[in-house]
């Protein structure tokens, strides 16, 4: 005759399971709702890459290329470390995003849009239509070491004249 498992090793079980479903369907959201990669890049040689070019590039009117470079502990938009970075656009502006990582995984998310991951060796690429006048403080969303809560974007849209 086998011993019966206690009821409370029973309910532990239980209890684990459901807990590694969560953290499952919570890993599983943030990559399934991130696009697939652009295309990659070599975190060693950026400054051989199109991410020797950093910031906000106009293109057409109201349309811009914003190169960002994720790195432990700011989002490198070609700006000093002084401050957090911050880029402002005019109101009805379409900006491709185009990111990656220099150390380890980070990421974005502009409110109303798709978690951009940011991962060392790949090129994520995101266009957004900024529509509303407001301000967009965004931070980053994976823990990525001490001082990732420091990690910081603001995004200014202002009205259109
Ligand atoms: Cu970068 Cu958290």
């Amino acid at each position: 005759m086998s011993k019966k498992p206690s009821p409370l090793i029973i309910i532990l079980c239980i209890l684990c399971g459901i807990t590694i479903s969560i953290l499952l369907a919570v890993v599983a959201v943030q990559f399934v709702r991130t696009p697939p990669p652009a295309g990659t890049v070599d975190p060693m040689r950026l400054n051989q890459s199109e991410f020797r070019q950093l910031g906000l590039i106009p293109t057409t009117p109201r349309h811009y290329i914003l190169r960002l470079v994720a790195k432990e502990w700011f989002f490198d938009v070609g700006q000093t470390r002084d401050a957090p970075a911050s880029i402002t656009i005019p109101q009805h502006s379409t900006v491709t995003l185009i990111t990656t990582s220099m150390d380890v995984v980070h990421s974005l998310q502009i409110p109303g849009n798709p978690i951009m991951m940011i991962i060392p060796g790949k090129i994520q690429q995101q266009t957004i239509v900024f529509d509303t006048p407001r301000t967009y403080t965004i931070v980053c969303g994976v823990y990525c070491g001490p001082k990732h809560t420091q990690m910081q974007l603001t995004i200014v849209v202002t009205p259109a004249k």
